[in-house]
């Protein structure tokens, strides 16, 4: 069994059931190598962050199996950080002081505030909200307080990032522009990562493989590699032909699996 020591996180059938009795995530079956970025897109209401609640640990029940390098994944010295769908900031704490309890919480020993102070500043700067420092979360535009969660999960340094359509309230723009910040953020710490995204462009720009869920609790989520695009320069992704076919066989399997 000692290859299954180190193969990151590894779902084995996962299943979910809320207090209702109603299925809420089919049987998924998922192993994403430590230090991997996966994205995964599938309708609404198809379990996508139920898949994620499960991992973080924010669910009661659940069947099946999680595991990151062969133990449970909610062992405490695997720390998990989560960008919910509804970006989770504390209303009455500043931009600064959400990302600073953040970091106090994960990491009690902490290390010297200056080094803390200084990580803080540094992922305000590379998410272009530094001048937000100050300011509370909820006068802040959707597309901001999406920057700061981010912000706050890069700081935290986790071992297992996921991130629930955390793009979702930018515009076309802003939101290209982030995609690169968090793509090369992601490659020069590459936390093992679970993307969700409700958009396929986005899945094909930043997962090395593609997850696309069932809209049917019955079915199984379909898998696509995709290495090639993934290797390429990211400004070279969206014009090769490689993204092309990617987003032609994602259509047709949305169209059997929607
Ligand atoms: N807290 C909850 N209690 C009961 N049912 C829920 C809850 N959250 C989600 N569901 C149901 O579980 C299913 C999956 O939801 P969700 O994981 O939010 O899907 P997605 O993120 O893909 O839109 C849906 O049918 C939804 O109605
Ligand atoms: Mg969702």
């Amino acid at each position: 069994m000692s290859s299954s020591k180190n193969n990151g996180l590894c779902i084995k059938e996962l299943q979910v059931e809320y207090k209702s009795g109603q299925l809420a995530l089919g049987q998924v079956n998922l192993t994403l190598p430590e230090h991997g970025i996966y994205t995964i897109i599938g309708p609404s209401g198809s379990g996508k962050s139920t898949l994620l609640r499960a991992v973080a640990g924010l669910l009661p029940g659940y069947e099946g199996e999680l595991l990151f390098n062969g133990k449970s994944v909610h062992d405490k010295e695997t720390l998990i950080g989560l960008v919910p769908q509804n970006y989770g900031l504390l209303p009455w704490k500043t931009v600064h002081d959400n990302i600073q309890i953040a970091m106090k919480i994960t990491r009690p020993a902490g290390g010297r505030k200056e080094t803390q102070e200084a990580q803080i500043t540094h992922w305000l700067e590379s998410m272009g909200i530094s001048e937000l420092a100050a300011r509370y979360p909820l006068s802040l535009s959707g597309g901001q307080q999406q920057r700061v969660a981010i912000a706050r999960a890069f700081a935290i340094q986790p071992t297992i990032l996921l991130l629930d359509e955390p793009f979702s309230a930018l515009d076309a723009i802003t939101r290209e522009a982030l995609q690169q910040i968090f793509l090369d953020n992601w490659l020069a710490n590459p936390a093992t990562t679970l993307f969700v995204t409700h958009d396929v462009e986005e899945a094909i720009l930043l997962g090395q493989r593609i997850i696309v869920m069932p809209s049917s609790k019955q079915d199984t989520p379909e898998i696509l590699d995709n290495a090639a695009v993934f290797a390429m320069k990211h400004e070279d992704k969206r014009d090769s032909d490689d993204y092309f076919e990617q987003s032609k066989r994602i259509r047709k399997v949305m169209l059997t699996k929607w």
